[in-house]
């Protein structure tokens, strides 16, 4: 298996999820090939819960790293979880148009770019 998408399969058992019970992994590898994982992690005031892709990618962020590859997402879901909509915003402004992987644990894997996910972002540019 991709390297990438076990390192998010992995991430998914840490995952700190007593509310909903949906445990979400996620993997974000920079320009040098470094791994920096997320698990989502939930708080009983349930709208503070940050999912696992924002937590691998302001981990990334906080190490330092600022250009990015690739993303892999893993749920236990037969149909593939993708990010949500808060996720895919801050990801877009965070990585750019990176290659996106969704896996589940029986290892059926999807690829697709973000761009195809987000279209038509508001970003930076509008702001400048
Ligand atoms: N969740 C993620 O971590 N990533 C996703 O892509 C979808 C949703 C989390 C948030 C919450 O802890 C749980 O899954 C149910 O929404």
């Amino acid at each position: 298996m991709d390297p990438l998408a076990a390192a998010a399969l992995d991430a998914r058992q840490l995952a700190r999820a007593p509310y909903s019970n949906f445990r979400v992994g996620a993997a974000l590898e920079d320009e040098d090939g470094r791994i920096h994982t997320g698990c989502n992690i939930e708080s009983a005031s349930y709208g503070l819960t940050v999912c696992a892709e924002r937590v691998a990618a302001f981990r990334a962020i906080a190490s330092g790293a600022r250009r990015f590859r690739r993303l892999a997402v893993a749920a236990d879901t037969h149909t593939l979880t993708p990010p949500c909509g808060a996720c895919r915003q801050v990801l877009w402004e965070l990585c750019g148009d990176i290659e996106i992987l969704l896996v589940n644990p029986l290892g059926k894997i999807e690829s697709l770019r973000l761009s195809s996910l987000f279209p038509r972002p508001f970003d930076a540019t509008f702001l400048h």
